[in-house]
């Protein structure tokens, strides 16, 4: 316990600014396997929520299952407007996509003074990455490999958003996005299990607080349940074919983390998996959900998802939409308004028994009550605008996108030392690009965007060399430009010292609705780069995206690249900041940096196939066996792996030592079984320096390969990892006890269980390199 202690106060010592930490008011960093049974769990809201659902008439019940959105669109629209007058009627259990006190105080004071038994509504948004105070998008944040600060940034956004009324957030969203193609891959953690479930219950305990019931806590809802990101093609809302197998080891274990953290809801998805719509599929939603996994919270459908089974092809009428998506396990029907027009018939009809839609009442009761919405449905209108933008929160946004940055390559400039940090000796800089100075486009993918709360890249850069030392031109819009525009980019380039590009994206090309065929820069972005280029001028491209892009080109060609995503409204100062060195990048990538497209999907826990090929290392001419499982025109591997990420420093990773070399199957099985303490079947240690001259920020990672089990299993899968910070020439072992989880596998009966293998541990910087180490597990 009290090694445990020690742990907890280094980590948060080398890892948190104590300032921050503190005026946030938490401790220390939380036992991600120490379920909270609280909130929805709580036993002693039974006899409340059993009392009122007694009160109910089936119409009122069914009022409850309802959830509109009453201001901006976030989804094709349902075209009601009536709202105020069903809500009086009790025909209304949530709304969302209103974001102010006064509104929702509105629409509560119907709910609570005219409906008959005064159910208050709960208010919901897409808080998903911060409410009035913007952080990085959520891809950028997971980049951070840090799971307190994700936890520090989302219990500011329930602050945030609990000022304004809103109770809930669809947020976090937990799919494995292999496919950079998908739009969506912005608002998730990527493409691994292991570091998606980490983050997945730091959302949740962020957002839900301690207590649910304080009224800075919100409802996090866990989407899009499930297997959303594995859309085909990368094409939104696309259909999935996912195995039992691949489900279970890859696309459930974030939704399991969040549901263990105590999310109260979870969001069913649009995608059909394997031909059932995950709106309706009894599957998920209630054998693993439900009965595995012991949820006891709402499941709200995604906007329309229950109206959307007719076109899926499983329904050919809306109260057979109704049944299928009822039945399976939907609560709560966000927007397609079929529960409110054929739920309380098909009870009637018998087709729904009357316990089923009891239960789903109850559910939504329960997190009305463990809200604590019943004893204080209002918001202090009074109180709203103090609670938004506190001095932490800015403080916070800029930490937070720093951590996020990943710097992608950083080589030397024509002087021979890395171009990177700028030297406080240069004077005159050319900023050039589309997105240095566009609120919009650099900001985030929240709703609320306003864009005088935002710091610029431009109004930072500007600052920090002077005006008078800043050459801005834009060159290109994002998706075009002019001739001209590019003569007078590469002019001021010719004037400058340095020149900095800010190429990229903006977010309206990423996050829903908004998958992409081609992963280059759009519009005449490439072109402006290599004109910029040819001056021979010292080039550092600073890219925003919510997605990996493909830029062969550019890392060949530019010396110094960056990979900012959308950084939120420190953008500015978080940008001179690390550009100048004053901060040192320790971001890592979180989904595999593709070389083209057609490599997509793209993820570093892949199976070996029977022919593989080691073509990773670009250096090396690959093989020329054609009877591989190759391209013959790109290399298997990505231009920059899962876990990639430089820093200003250099480090040296020393060989993975192992604790044992040898573990029994059974031994680890008889430890998965037992409940409580979680046990360490390993330890798996490394020694890792700074080897380079600025302290380090460094995310050392821990892989396992299993090879002889019953299915096979990935070349490589990441099992834990650690933000250690080392000193100019410092040395420090770095040890991870692995627990039997790590040796375990969904086999070949969808069980999962540790089998006799052969397994490979490797510590290192990134999931392509280490020396590993051996041990072997036998019966
Ligand atoms: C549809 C999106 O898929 C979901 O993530 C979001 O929460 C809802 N719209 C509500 O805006």
């Amino acid at each position: 316990m009290r090694k445990l202690l020690a742990a907890v106060c280094l980590y948060t010592m080398l890892v948190w600014q104590p300032s921050v930490g503190q005026t946030l008011g938490i401790a220390s960093a939380p036992n991600p396997r120490i379920s909270v049974r609280s909130g929805i769990y709580d036993p002693s809201l039974d006899a409340k929520v059993e009392a009122l659902l007694h009160k109910m008439t089936l119409e009122e019940k069914v009022g409850q299952l309802a959830q509109y959105s009453a201001g901006q669109p976030t989804g094709p629209g349902t075209g009601r407007t009536d709202y105020e007058d069903m809500i009086a009627k009790g025909q209304i259990g949530a709304l969302f996509n209103i974001s102010t006190a006064k509104e929702t105080n509105a629409y509560q004071r119907i709910a609570v003074e005219k409906s008959r038994l005064h159910i208050p509504i709960v208010f919901g948004l897409d808080v998903i990455n911060g409410f009035r105070t913007e952080f990085p998008i959520p891809l950028g944040l997971a980049s951070s490999w840090d799971p307190l600060l994700v936890e520090h940034v989302t219990r500011i956004a329930a602050r945030e958003a609990s000022a304004s009324g809103i109770r809930w957030t669809f947020s976090p969203m937990v799919d494995i996005a292999r496919d950079a193609r998908w739009g969506r891959m912005a608002e998730g953690a990527g493409e691994d299990p292991f570091l998606g479930s980490e983050m997945a219950a730091a959302y949740v305990r962020g957002y839900q607080g301690s207590r649910l019931d304080t009224p800075d806590s919100i409802a996090a809802c866990a989407k899009h349940y499930v297997g959303y990101g594995a859309a085909e093609g990368g094409r939104d809302y696309n259909t999935t074919e996912i195995s039992e197998h691949t489900l279970r080891q890859f696309y459930l274990p974030p939704f399991h983390a969040a549901v263990n953290a105590g999310a109260a809801t979870i969001m069913s998805a649009f995608n059909a998996i394997n031909g059932v719509p995950a709106s309706a599929n009894p599957f998920t939603l209630q054998q693993v959900l439900r009965k595995e996994w012991g949820f006891r919270g709402v499941v709200d459908s995604d906007w329309e998802a229950v109206g959307e089974l007719i076109p899926h092809g499983i329904a050919n009428d809306g109260l057979t939409a109704v049944r299928k998506g009822f039945l399976a396990g939907v609560d709560m029907d966000m927007t397609s308004s079929l529960y409110h027009d054929h739920l309380a018939q098909l009870v009637r009809l018998g087709q729904i028994p009357q316990v089923r839609l009891d239960e789903s009442v109850r559910r939504v009761l329960r997190l009305k009550f463990a809200l604590g919405l019943f004893d204080r449905p209002y918001t202090d209108e009074t109180h709203e605008a103090e609670a938004m933008l506190r001095p932490e929160a800015i403080s916070l946004a800029r930490t937070a996108a720093e951590r996020s940055f990943v710097l992608l390559k950083n080589s030397p400039g024509p002087n021979n030392t890395p171009i990177l940090p700028i030297s406080n000796d240069v004077h005159d800089i050319a900023l050039i690009g589309p997105l240095a100075d566009d609120p919009p486009n650099t900001e985030s993918l929240a709703k609320l965007d306003r864009n005088e709360d935002l710091i610029s890249f431009r109004a930072a850069l500007s600052k920090h060399v002077g005006e008078q030392h800043l050459f801005r031109i834009r060159g290109a819009d994002i998706t075009g430009g002019t001739d001209e525009d590019q003569a007078a980019a590469v002019a001021a380039a010719g004037k400058a010292d340095v020149v900095v590009l800010a190429l990229g994206e903006d977010t309206a090309m990423s996050g829903e609705a908004a998958s992409r065929s081609k992963l280059g820069l759009p519009g005449r972005q490439q072109e402006l780069l290599e004109k910029v280029v040819a001056t021979g001028k010292p080039v550092v491209l600073i890219l925003f995206s919510g997605r990996p892009l493909t830029l062969p080109w550019a890392f060949e060609h530019v010396p110094a690249v960056l990979a900012a995503w959308f950084p939120g409204i420190q953008a500015g100062p978080a940008l001179v900041r690390t550009l100048f060195g004053e901060s040192n990048p320790s971001g890592k990538l979180v989904v595999s940096w593709p070389r083209s497209v057609g490599q997509e999907p793209l993820y570093y826990n892949a199976l070996s196939t029977g022919r593989p090929i080691d073509n990773t290392d670009p250096t090396k001419p690959p093989s020329d066996d054609k009877y591989l499982s190759r391209y013959i025109d790109e290399l298997n591997s990505p231009q920059f792996p899962f876990g990639y990420g430089l820093s200003y420093t250099s480090l040296r990773y020393g060989a993975t030592e192992l604790s044992r070399v040898q573990l029994k199957a059974s031994s680890l099985n008889a430890m998965l079984n037992a409940r409580g303490v979680r046990e360490i079947a390993l330890t798996a240690s490394a020694e890792v320096t700074n080897t380079g001259s600025r302290t380090a920020e460094e995310v050392v990672q821990v892989y396992v390969r299993l090879q002889g089990t019953s299915v096979a299993q990935p070349v490589r899968a990441l099992k834990g990892f650690r933000r250690i910070t080392l000193a100019p020439g410092e040395t420090k072992k770095v040890a991870f006890d692995l627990g039997p989880d790590a040796f375990a596998m969904w086999n070949d009966r969808n069980l999962f269980a540790a089998e006799p293998a052969k397994v490979s541990i490797w510590i290192s910087p990134d999931s392509a390199h280490g020396t590993a180490g051996a041990v072997e597990i036998v019966p």
